[in-house]
């Protein structure tokens, strides 16, 4: 199927460079395009891999305005430190360029010129709101008022972040201007609009029946939109920061960001071919170059119809052959969310875990949101460490190479006989590798990984099943021949590991002292030739303790109380919505049809902080718990709350068996009055969370404290 192409051109998302990056970029985007894009160049195809930082929009000026600072210093800031964390995962783009850099302004306008004399552009008059004071357009983010929802008075003019709703500014009550605080008034204005609704026949064709093979979660997001009907979209802006839309009667506006962004794959192209002293033209303007888009779900509307339509419309460029978007990674349960901090921030990691990047790419590759949304946790993340990386390649590849150094002074002895062990070995090497690379294809890196794994397993297995430091004595020739199987299989991981685990595959070329082999040599069982010497072993992976998982626990569990502390005055429960939102992208899933958002209870009054300190809440232990006899619904818990043993009945009969919840510790109401029910009194209440589906479950301390703690 490749066959037809010459090169790939592949690009990942370029992320706003209006904060850093955190795990979740990493998972959906940048580590998947990085393990094919190294896969692809190990095949010594021909590959350019493109990204950069997308430097305009709402959100920067946003954040330039709430530090006081221009926008070209908050992008400056952001894109250093993207660029360098992506570096150090080892994420090897040929290029990582930004979006306002000259090159991306002059290519941006000459696409807006093009699609112009094209007559392509309808040009429409509208109504939008007006900041008289500041003498600006609003952007819908830019203007604050009530939810008509939920009565929050904070909600944006695009979505409530309390109750999650999609807004208008015409919805809000009471709207203010972020910028002055005055009431908005209505103006017209003038903007350029792709005429989507033109494209829809093609589309229609171009995804639904020509690209079948689109993963299915792209392919049914792309369907929705088409049967709902496409609309013309403004691609220009009333705003004073992003590409001046180069028309004179076009004074003071912008290219709309989703316009200028994805044609920064582009101009990132031109970027490294001046570098380089390349052409661009080849990989964007041929027919025989296979084009890729690697991103996140919610940029799938922008990469599969505007961004197509676009290059359709201009006619001298190729589409993409494929957009293999992932969704997303939540961290710790909770949905990522760079407003409220609760991520892992790559420049973060980095500091704490020197040195274990590949951990984190193989942490967060073996759980990638490949088909629905995952969950990272720091006891999976130390689970897969201790136990795969370090149990089993780590642990592999430390036996066979002290041996070899034990027995042989680090050279690689002979092959001799052949046993049954031996055959099975050799079957699986040569078969392993190719399940990587169908995998690969495929773009199932999960799947490609745990094949990956596979052959280290092997080797391990092999290992300790054949024991060779009991044979060492009385059948020397076979232990010859079981170090020399044992080395062929790590000098396969060199080239079978190192697209996922780059920075490991290197570490243990050295200790082989083997060259950057490429793909096509992966299964021979003769990558080192007898006699070969080795450098000294070193470990590949080290133990993560408990300790050290337990202080990034820690430290989301502190964000969480900063955050509610925050929250308090309004009293906000609800989790706010998408982060996307800012650019229309959860708008743009609510169109699609995709992921309403979770059923939650209503929200209710505000309170004021005495109502909440009245309420005596402490950690307690369950010391027992018994069915009450005449209750199919009671069951009575006698609880060490620190202060005293009461007796607390709960109604979590149907929920819980009474011996799951002895010795745990939950949260506990201890000031509620005392209450008869069916002839025993409870003496307080053990709060517990309730789903939509009416599922309960404990609410416990993240960690073990003294009973009596009280929560505040
Ligand atoms: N900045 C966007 C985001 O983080 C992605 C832009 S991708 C591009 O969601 F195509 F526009 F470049
Ligand atoms: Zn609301």
């Amino acid at each position: 199927m490749t066959n037809r192409f010459q090169r790939h051109t592949i690009t990942a998302a370029l992320p706003y460079a209006n904060g850093p990056v955190h795990i979740g970029h990493l998972a959906g985007v940048y580590v998947p395009a990085d393990i094919y894009v190294r896969y692809l160049r190990s095949k010594g195809e021909d590959v350019l891999f493109v990204c950069g930082s997308d430097e305009h929009g709402v959100p920067i000026t946003i954040r330039a305005q709430k530090e006081g600072v221009s926008p070209q210093e908050v992008v400056d800031k952001y894109h250093a430190i993207i660029r360098d964390s992506f570096q150090q995962f080892g994420i090897s783009f040929d290029v990582y360029s930004r979006t306002s850099a000259p090159v991306h302004h002059q290519t941006a306008s000459e696409f807006f010129t093009n699609l112009h004399k094209k007559g392509v552009f309808e040009v429409k008059e509208s109504e939008q709101y007006y900041d008289e004071q500041a003498s600006q357009f609003l952007a819908d983010r830019y203007i604050k008022g009530t939810c008509p929802n939920c009565g929050y008075n904070e909600a944006y003019g695009d979505q409530c972040e309390r109750c999650g709703t999609s807004l208008s500014p015409s919805d809000l009550i009471d709207p203010r201007s972020m910028l002055s605080g005055a009431k908005p008034v209505l103006r017209t204005t003038t903007h350029w609009y792709l005429p989507l609704q033109d494209f829809e026949g093609w589309l229609r064709k171009w995804i639904l029946e020509d690209h079948k093979e689109w993963k299915p979660n792209v392919y049914g997001q792309c369907k929705s939109w088409i049967d709902q009907g496409l609309q013309a979209r403004a691609v220009t802006r009333d705003l004073d920061w992003g590409v001046p839309v180069p028309l004179p009667e076009a004074e003071g506006k912008v290219l709309y960001v989703w316009f200028d962004a994805p044609i920064g794959y582009i101009s990132a192209t031109k970027d490294w071919a001046e570098r380089h002293g390349k052409d661009w033209r080849p990989y964007w303007q041929q027919e025989d170059t296979r084009l890729l888009h690697f991103i996140g779900k919610d940029n799938i509307v922008f990469h599969c119809i505007i961004f197509p339509a676009m290059l359709k419309a201009h006619g001298a460029y190729t589409l993409p052959e494929n957009v293999p978007a992932n969704e997303f990674l939540n961290l710790e349960g909770n949905k990522i969310s760079t407003s409220r901090n609760w991520a892992v921030w790559l420049h973060e990691y980095l500091e704490a875990f020197t040195g274990k990047e590949d951990v984190l790419r193989y942490a967060l590759t073996a759980n990638a949101p490949e088909t629905k949304d995952n969950d990272f946790t720091w006891k999976d993340f130390q689970a897969k460490n201790n136990n795969e990386l370090v149990a089993i390649l780590g642990n592999f590849v430390n036996r066979a190479m002290v041996l070899t150094h034990k027995y042989y002074e680090g050279k690689l002895p002979e092959r001799g006989e052949i046993y049954s062990a031996e055959k099975e070995v050799l079957t699986q090497l040569s078969v392993l590798p190719g399940k990587v690379a169908d995998a690969l294809d495929n773009f199932r890196f999960r799947e490609g990984l745990a094949a990956m794994m596979e052959l280290a397993r092997l080797g391990n297995k092999y290992l300790a099943d054949t024991e060779p430091w009991k044979l060492i004595k009385e059948n020397p020739e076979r232990v010859k021949t079981i170090m020399n199987l044992s080395l062929q299989i790590a000098a396969n991981l060199t080239i079978v590991a190192a697209p996922f685990l780059p920075h490991t595959a290197e570490k243990l070329r050295n200790m082989l002292q083997l060259p950057l082999l490429s793909w096509q040599e992966a299964g021979r069982d003769d990558l080192l030739p007898a006699g070969a010497q080795l450098n000294p072993a070193e470990l590949l992976f080290q133990k993560i303790e408990d300790s050290v998982v337990e202080e990034q626990i820690q430290k989301l569990q502190n964000t969480k109380i900063a955050n509610e502390a925050a929250a308090a005055p309004a009293g906000t429960l609800a989790t706010p919505a998408s982060e996307g939102a800012a650019e229309g992208t959860a708008a743009a899933l609510a169109q699609a049809g995709n992921a309403p958002a979770a059923e939650v209870a209503p929200a209710k009054p505000e309170i004021v902080y005495d109502d909440f300190v009245k309420l005596d809440l402490r950690v307690g232990t369950v010391l027992s718990a018994e069915k009450m006899k005449k209750s199919k619904k009671l069951l009575k818990l006698l609880i060490d709350t620190g202060i005293d043993q009461r007796t607390i009945l709960s109604g979590i009969a149907q929920h819980f068996e009474p011996e799951q919840l002895v010795g745990q510790q939950v949260m506990v109401l201890v000031n509620l009055a005392p209450r008869p029910m069916m002839g025993e009194e409870s003496q307080g209440m053990v709060l517990l969370a309730e789903d939509a589906s009416g599922k309960l479950v404990l609410v416990k301390p993240e960690a073990k404290v003294n009973n009596g703690s009280s929560i505040s």
